[in-house]
C-alpha cells in the first residue's frame, strides 16, 4: 500500500491543545530543576559489598568471569574492610572459598569455630570495629558436592541441616558477626536460628533473611567464585523459587518475618524488582537486594567490549533497586560506586 502521511492531521490542534498545556519537559528542561524533583538518590549508606576470601596471607586472586573482583586472604579482606570504612560503606558481607580437602558430604567445616569465616571476621573486628559484618550460614562453600544443604540418598534434607545452620550461626555469631544472612532456603531457618543466636547470648546479632532466593541462572560467576562450579550435581529447584513465581515469595517471606527476620532480600536484583516492591509495599521491613554474580558480569563484560557505558550502567541499576523500594543492595559494584559517589 502506498499511503501518503495526511499531513493535515498536525494542523487540527496544537500541543497546547492535545495537552491541555501540561508539559512534562519543563521539569527535565535543566539540570537544576532535575535535581529538584529527583525522587531517589543512591548513597554509599546504601551499599554493601561482598567479599570472597581464601585461605592464606597476603594473596589475591583474579575471578574470570567478576572482571575486577578477586578472592582474597584474610588479612586483605580486613585492608579491604578498612577502605570501605574510609569510603563509608556500611557493611560487608563475606563468601568463603573453602580448600577442597575441607569439603564433605555434609559440610562440617562450617562448624569448626576458626573456618575461613570465621577467621576472617574475627581479623575485620579487630581492625575495623565499626564497620557491620554480614555472614552467609549456607552450607555450599562446605560440602563436597555444592548443595546448600545435607545430601542425603539425593535429596537435600531440610530438618538436619536446619540444626547445623543454627550452630553455624552461633559460631559466626561468637565470631563478630553482626548480621547472619542465611541463603540456603530451608524451611524454618529463620527461626531455629533466632532461637540459637537468643539461648547462646546473641540476641543483638540480627537475621537478614535471603527471604526470597530464586532458582537462578544468575549465579554463574559466584559459582567459579568459591569453587563449586564443578561440584554441583542436579540444581537448587528444589530449595530455593520457581522464578514464575510472585505470591509464593510474598507467602515466604511472611513466614520469615514471622519467625523472627529482622530484614529482607531479595535475589537476584534486577529481573526481581517486582518482587522488592511487592515486599516493601506488603510488610514495610527493611528491604535489601542482591546485585548477584551475573548481573555484575553482563555490565562489566559489555562494557570492556565497548557495548555501553560501564559507570552509567552501573548506576542506574543502583538507582533501579532504590526507586523499586530498596533500603540498600548488596552490590560487587560497592567500592566503585562509593568511589564516584564520593566525587559527586
Ligand atoms: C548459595 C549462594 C549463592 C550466592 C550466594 N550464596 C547462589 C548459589 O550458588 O546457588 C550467589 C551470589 C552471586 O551470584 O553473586 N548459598
Amino acid at each position: 500500500m502506498n499511503r501518503q502521511f495526511d499531513k493535515t492531521a498536525l494542523n487540527r490542534r496544537t500541543v497546547d491543545e492535545i495537552t491541555g498545556g501540561r508539559r512534562m519537559r519543563r521539569n527535565r528542561r535543566a539540570d537544576w530543576t532535575r535535581r529538584l524533583v529527583r525522587e531517589n538518590s543512591l548513597s554509599t549508606n546504601d551499599l554493601i559489598w561482598p567479599v570472597f576470601l581464601i585461605p592464606g596471607k597476603n594473596k589475591s586472586e583474579d575471578i574470570a568471569a567478576m572482571p575486577g573482583v578477586q578472592r582474597v586472604t584474610p588479612d586483605i579482606a580486613a585492608r579491604q574492610a578498612e577502605e570501605a570504612a574510609k569510603l563509608g560503606i556500611p557493611a560487608i558481607a563475606t563468601f568463603p572459598n573453602i580448600a577442597p580437602e575441607l569439603r564433605d558430604e555434609t559440610g562440617s567445616n562450617a562448624l569448626a569455630a576458626d573456618n575461613l569465616i570465621n577467621q576472617t571476621t574475627r581479623l575485620i573486628k579487630e581492625r575495623v570495629p565499626d564497620i557491620g559484618v554480614i555472614t552467609d550460614v549456607a552450607l555450599d562453600p562446605f560440602t563436597s558436592h555444592g548443595h546448600d544443604g545435607i545430601l542425603r540418598d539425593g535429596i537435600v534434607v531440610n530438618d538436619e541441616t536446619v540444626v547445623q545452620l543454627a550452630e553455624a550461626a552461633v559460631l559466626q555469631a561468637e565470631a563478630g558477626a553482626d548480621i547472619i544472612a542465611p541463603s540456603d532456603m530451608m524451611d524454618g531457618r529463620i527461626g531455629a536460628i533466632r532461637d540459637a543466636l537468643d539461648t547462646n547470648g546473641f540476641s543483638d546479632v540480627g537475621i537478614m533473611s535471603y527471604a526470597t532466593k530464586f532458582a537462578s541462572g544468575f549465579y554463574g560467576p559466584y559459582r567459579e567464585a568459591i569453587g563449586t562450579q564443578d561440584l554441583l550435581k542436579g540444581d537448587k529447584r528444589s530449595y530455593y523459587i520457581d522464578p514464575a513465581n510472585s505470591d509464593e515469595a510474598v507467602r515466604d517471606a511472611a513466614l520469615d518475618i514471622e519467625e523472627g527476620a529482622d530484614m529482607l532480600m531479595v535475589k537476584p536484583g534486577l529481573p526481581y524488582l517486582d518482587i522488592v516492591w511487592r515486599l516493601k509495599e506488603s510488610f514495610g521491613m527493611p528491604t535489601f537486594a542482591y546485585q548477584v554474580s551475573g548481573e555484575y558480569a553482563m555490565i562489566k563484560a559489555a562494557a570492556q567490549n565497548g557495548w555501553l557505558d560501564g559507570e552509567r550502567a552501573m548506576l542506574e541499576s543502583l538507582i533501579a533497586f532504590k526507586r523499586a523500594g530498596c533500603d540498600g543492595i548488596l552490590t560487587y559494584f560497592a567500592p566503585e560506586a562509593a568511589k564516584l559517589l564520593s566525587q559527586s
